[in-house]
């Protein structure tokens, strides 16, 4: 597979929009699916990952794959359905060494370490790359790992990891890390013995995660919470299966976000209430109003934005990924809001492309303040990573004058069309190849 969709040069261009109205339907989870198509690695057979989202994390993530040994293709997605179909064959001819060029551009390539080891007994791989948001270290990752019997040999570069049968381990973590979580619980399910992760993360994706491994026959309890068991299987138990990626939560916050600055009503098809609780909670404090139907959401603007504090926290508090959405809405909200980061101090950087748009925000260690203004204006931004970038599109578009964004790029690591969904709904959004 290579990245067709993104141009180094393309750039977005928003007009001030709205009312916003109709539908959009929203396909599967970034964060989710780079881990399912990791978990692929564990048994031999066909998979289909339905509802998987068009964007080009998915592409390294399957030339990652692809260069171990599976083999992979996508198919449009049937009538009725949204995303596409990845077909993942695992013929079990697999070589643990990942290609560096590839592992180094995406956070997710560390997914490969707890399959690799679990099933071979062996990972050499680059130390992750994806969105630089100051130091992502994974010390947790490794300390799980070493307790269950791998040793590690980490240079500047990479990883070099050795095990015979990994073993079950009682293991707390620190932190409920999600990338720790995912790789322990991979590792776990073929070791021998149990392993109990205490202060596991608990986010939705997680819960996908372990629901497909359970489908291809491993032994998981405590899903949804923060301890997991998992007794290790012999790995003739496990199969390979057909699994539909859960909805993506931060896209459709996108979608919401999108409506609330520009005026309307919107239906976020697919849109999970019980995976959004927290943030819908806060987005009917800042005078958003809901109706949540069976399969899905429909957000309706209020007058003008209220502003609130916000900090963001592990599932189930406001995750992370949300809070670029968060600043620009309270940009233009009645009132001074205060948004406090909890997991990565570095995370900030697009505020000086909001402050282009005529944002009125400070920056005060991990906290920023943000004065709503009446108006934002268009301007030439730059999108410095995925949520960030779709942040300063639902900003443009809610801003008088013309806003163009551009290394978009980033935004194409995770967002499955963000232009043509954004447009269904009546925005002023194209994107130019330069
Ligand atoms: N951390 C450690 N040591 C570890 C692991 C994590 O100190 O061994 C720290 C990190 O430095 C960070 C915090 O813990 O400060 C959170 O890291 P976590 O492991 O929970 O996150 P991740 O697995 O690296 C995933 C998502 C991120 C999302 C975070 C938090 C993927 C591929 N990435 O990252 O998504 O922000 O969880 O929810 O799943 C995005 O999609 O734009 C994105 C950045």
């Amino acid at each position: 597979m290579t990245v067709e969709s993104s141009h180094e040069t393309d750039v977005i261009v928003a007009a001030q929009s709205g009312p916003l109205s109709g539908e959009v339907v929203v396909p599967g989870a970034k964060n989710s699916v780079l881990k399912l198509m990791a978990a692929t690695l564990l048994a031999d057979g066909q998979y289909v990952l339905t509802n998987a989202p068009v964007i080009d994390d998915v592409v390294i993530m399957a030339d990652l794959l692809t260069a171990v040994g599976l083999s992979i293709h996508t198919e449009p997605a049937p009538a009725g359905e949204t995303g596409q179909h990845l077909i993942i064959r695992n013929s079990g001819n697999i070589t643990p060494v990942a290609p560096f060029e590839l592992a180094d551009r995406i956070r997710a390539s560390v997914n490969l370490v707890g399959p690799l080891l679990g099933r071979f007994g062996e990972i050499d791989i680059a130390l992750p790359g994806g969105d630089d948001f100051g130091g992502r270290p994974i010390d947790m990752h490794l300390r799980g790992l070493e307790a269950m019997g791998a040793v590690f040999d980490v240079t500047a570069d990479g990883i070099v990891g050795r095990c015979s049968q990994l073993q079950g381990a009682d293991i707390e973590f620190d932190f409920p890390s999600v990338g720790a979580t995912e790789n322990i619980v991979m590792a776990a399910v073929l070791a021998h013995g149990v392993t109990t992760l205490r202060n596991a993360a608990r986010e939705p994706e997680i819960v996908d995660l372990c629901s497909m491994l359970k489908k291809m026959g491993a032994r998981i309890e405590g899903i949804g919470s923060s301890t997991l068991v998992i007794t290790g299987v012999l790995p003739s138990s496990l199969q390979a299966v057909t699994h539909e990626v859960v909805t993506d939560r931060v896209q459709s916050a996108t979608y919401i976000a999108a409506v609330a600055m520009c005026g309307g009503t919107v239906r976020v098809a697919r849109a999970v209430s019980e995976h959004m609780g927290m943030m819908l909670s806060r987005f009917t404090d800042m005078g958003i109003s809901f109706h949540i139907d069976t399969d899905g959401i429909t957000a309706t603007a209020p007058e003008r934005l209220h502003s609130i504090d916000v900090a963001t926290l592990p599932y189930p508090g406001v995750a992370t990924d949300y809070k670029p959405l968060i600043v620009a809405m309270l940009s233009v909200a009645d009132g001074v809001g205060i948004v406090t980061e909890n997991l990565y101090p570095g995370r900030f950087r697009y505020v000086e492309e909001l402050r282009k748009l005529g944002a009125d925000i400070t920056i005060d260690g991990h906290h920023a303040v943000v004065r709503g203004v009446e108006h934002l204006h268009g301007a030439t931004v730059v999108a410095p990573d995925i949520r960030a970038g779709a942040a300063l599109v639902v900003a443009g578009l809610a801003a008088p004058g013309i806003t163009e964004i551009g290394d978009v790029f980033h935004i194409d690591r995770g967002y499955d069309d963000i232009v043509g969904r954004l447009a269904s709904l009546g925005a002023s959004i194209s994107r130019i190849r330069q």
